[in-house]
């Protein structure tokens, strides 16, 4: 061949592999060897697929977990030190902190295993292994069952196989539908259940730029804290013990010191919560045109009462921060959702798949039963619109964004327990949600939730589809604006503030009926609960049965009818494996992201005494001096960097691994422009953000000099490693 030639067969094929693998995937562990582990080693990946999973051996899986129900962490040193994202771990930092030693302010560094804080509640999940069930769990189920016959005969199959299952002590076992219900896995766990907290940066790190950098690259935060899971004495999960040890892991990552280049090979490990790629053009088109603009018209309206108050004074501020995080980092996300399905003509995408299965499915004569399925799901979609609306526009109005009414559905499942489980249950659910009170109405204020709950429910009126306005609101409209009907209910309510809704908590269950039942703010509560469960779920639930159905059926036809693509399972909180590389991206024509961010960027934000971008005067001095000890590069501080993973909510804290099975870094985030990967994942702008794992480790070593735990870890240097075997050969 002549130079030339190969020179572009060479780029040809570096550029196609660039860009055909990687990206779009999130992948079960267990199947990597037959769908995905030539492309990953195509891509750089230099481990085998039983590395990254097996049940024969310690693998990469045995150092992944799952933290606390909703986030993911990884094992990080032999004596089960555990790392995860300071926003996964924020609830305990802050239960720990006061007023005389707050740490959520200051930090905190454990100086010895005794001083490591306890956190009751919190769990730690090993995966310890998966399997396929689907054909036990479906067997007996019919193509053409009626739904009902099918969730019975699946329920049985379900029931039957855990009771026969045998599992070791301390396992637990639960099984998920995957890829709308046409494939069953089973998860066998192990929970440990004494896991504490070791260190964490000052917030000012931990947590900087706060909402305003909140999805957003340059990006610019230490978003990482330190726990450990501790064991029995036979390294066996057990309540929380004096004599407890540190748990000793099959495996635990390695930290590489070599960083990232652009291009470089790498994979997310975690679990990732939900997402919807499968949907068809008219599914998408009622998330982008119908849910997402409600809930963000009502929270751009909370959000800005909020802000309003929280400027008057720093205590507000303070009070009001984890509520208004809350509201607006989902409010931010599915503004980028519909922008980024919008550049990336996400609709028109999904309009010509379907556009391309129906015109196949119409040509083949063996895809005969599938040819109503697109236009069935549609209007399918197109009954449930204005259901689906009110449903909306009632939550957002009076639920999700009123802490008094968030409370009140607190209590309810507290009533409810009783209703239908007896009083045993209730005082226990009484009893929990005592203990969770104080801070459940911490943030609570009368004046700011009642001006919130006025603006939502003019929203709510205007918006909502006359027919399906409760009639107890409609009613009491007719005589009185919405402004006068709130302040009424919030001058005649005694529920509306903290103290009294902890008192509730402290009754008896006729106590607290008696207590609800002449209240009025409760009995709008009551008739709305009672509006959703009666008279609108009546009507949506069947249609939404029904939908469920048929994306079931149009999954496996998919798959069928358009085989040449590999399909992943929608994320359902189980575990997973997302491969890409280290890239930077453009999100708009002439504008363009690099893909690594520096410490340098902080002094660019920074803001003295702000409470979103000030800076901690230590960290200020290392950066004058450039004390970087080991971690800096060419005399600058990596600190984030984006890669072309496919991620979601629950991949917080999840480990960016490198070729090797090193960590390189730690996930907490997307770039706003590629939010739409939940429902439309785009490898030009869908990026993931990660903390670069030199800077985790400079601030535990050079900033916090907590040397200790650098001591515990392995740290590696693959790169220079492997340029050196090169050279010998
Ligand atoms: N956007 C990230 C995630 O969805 C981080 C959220 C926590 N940070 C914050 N500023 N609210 O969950
Ligand atoms: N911050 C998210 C989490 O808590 C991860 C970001 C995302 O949604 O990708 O899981």
């Amino acid at each position: 061949m002549k130079l030339q030639h190969r020179i572009l067969v060479f780029l040809f094929t570096f550029f196609s592999s660039f860009r055909l693998f990687g990206g779009e995937g999130m992948w079960l562990p267990l199947l990597l060897k037959s769908l995905n582990e030539a492309d990953m080693k195509a891509m750089g990946m230099k481990l085998s697929a039983e590395d990254i999973y097996s049940i024969n051996k310690g693998s990469l899986k045995d150092a992944i977990v799952s933290f606390g129900g909703g986030c993911t962490s990884e094992i990080i040193s032999p004596n089960g030190l555990l790392l995860t994202n300071h926003h996964c771990g924020y609830g305990y930092i802050a239960g720990h902190s006061s007023v005389e030693n707050n740490i959520l302010k200051n930090g905190f560094w454990a100086k010895s295993n005794a001083d490591e804080k306890i956190c009751g509640g919190l769990t730690a999940t090993l995966i310890v292994r998966m399997e396929d069930v689907s054909s036990t769990l479906l067997k007996g189920v019919g193509s053409q069952d009626f739904e009902l016959d099918r969730k019975a005969k699946i329920e049985k199959n379900v029931a039957a196989f855990k009771k026969e299952y045998k599992l070791n002590k301390n396992e637990e076992l639960f099984v998920r539908a995957f890829y709308n219900g046409n494939q069953y896995f089973a998860f066998i766990t192990k929970t440990f259940k004494d896991v504490r907290l070791v260190g964490t940066p000052p917030e000012s790190i931990g947590k900087f730029g706060s909402d305003t950098d909140n999805w957003v690259w340059p990006r610019h935060t230490g978003d990482f804290s330190i726990f450990r899971i501790y064991a029995d004495k036979n390294n066996e999960p057990a309540e929380y013990a004096e004599s407890n040890v540190p748990y000793q892991p099959k495996h635990f990552l390695p930290i590489s010191l070599d960083g990232v280049a652009e291009g470089d090979f790498t994979m997310v490990f975690g679990f990732p919560g939900r997402t919807n790629e499968y949907l068809t053009e008219e599914g998408v088109r009622q998330i982008v045109e119908v849910q997402n603009p409600i809930r963000i018209r009502m929270r751009e309206k909370a959000l800005s009462i909020l802000d309003q108050y929280m400027r008057k004074d720093e205590a507000t501020k303070l009070k009001f921060a984890a509520s208004y995080a809350s509201i607006s980092n989902a409010y931010k996300k599915w503004i980028g959702e519909n922008q980024g399905i919008k550049q990336t003509k996400g609709l028109e995408k999904k309009h010509e798949r379907d556009a391309l299965f129906q015109q196949r499915v119409d040509a083949n004569a063996n895809f005969s039963e599938y040819k109503n399925l697109v236009s069935e799901l549609e209007s399918q979609y197109k009954s449930l619109e204005k259901l689906s609306r009110a449903t909306e526009i009632y939550a957002e109005a009076f639920q999700r964004n009123v802490s008094v009414m968030n409370f009140y559905s607190e209590i309810k499942e507290v009533m409810t327990a009783q209703e239908v489980r007896g009083e045993k249950i209730f005082i226990e659910k009484r009893n929990e949600l005592h203990e969770q009170a104080e801070a459940l109405v911490s943030g609570f204020n009368k004046e700011i939730d009642q001006e919130i709950f006025t603006a939502l429910a003019q929203i709510a009126v205007e918006e909502m589809p006359k027919e399906l306005m409760l009639p107890y609101l409609r009613e009491q409209l007719k005589q009185k604006s919405v402004n006068e009907f709130v302040v009424g209910l919030y001058r005649e309510s005694k529920l509306t503030d903290g103290k009294e809704l902890k008192k509730l908590t402290e009754l008896s269950y006729s106590d607290m009926a008696a207590a609800l039942k002449t209240d009025p703010l409760w009995q709008f509560y009551d008739e709305l609960n009672y509006y959703f469960a009666n008279d609108l779920s009546k009507q949506s639930v069947p249609l939404q049965d029904k939908i469920v159905e048929l994306r079931r059926k149009h999954m496996a036809a998919l798959m069928q009818v358009i085989p040449e693509k590999k399909y992943y399972p929608d994320a359902n909180s189980t575990m997973r494996i997302s491969f890409g590389r280290v890239e930077g991206f453009s999100p708009k024509d002439g504008s363009c992201y690099k893909y690594q961010t520096y410490l340098d960027g902080v002094m660019e934000k920074y803001i003295p005494n702000d409470y979103e971008f000030d800076v901690h005067p230590k960290l200020i001095e290392l950066y004058n001096t450039k004390s970087y000890g080991q971690y800096g590069e060419n005399g600058k501080m990596p600190l984030a960097f984006i890669g072309s993973n496919h991620t979601t909510g629950g991949n917080s804290g999840s480990p960016a691994i490198d070729a090797y099975g090193n960590l390189i870094g730690l996930n907490f985030d997307r770039v706003w422009e590629g939010t739409m990967s939940d429902i439309n994942y785009d490898v030009s702008i869908c990026r993931n953000i990660m903390v670069d794992a030199r800077y985790i480790l400079f601030i535990i070593d050079e900033f916090a000099g907590a040397k200790h735990l650098i001591q515990e870890m392995k740290l590696v240097h693959p790169k220079a490693n492997s340029s050196k075997k090169k050279k010998k050969k």
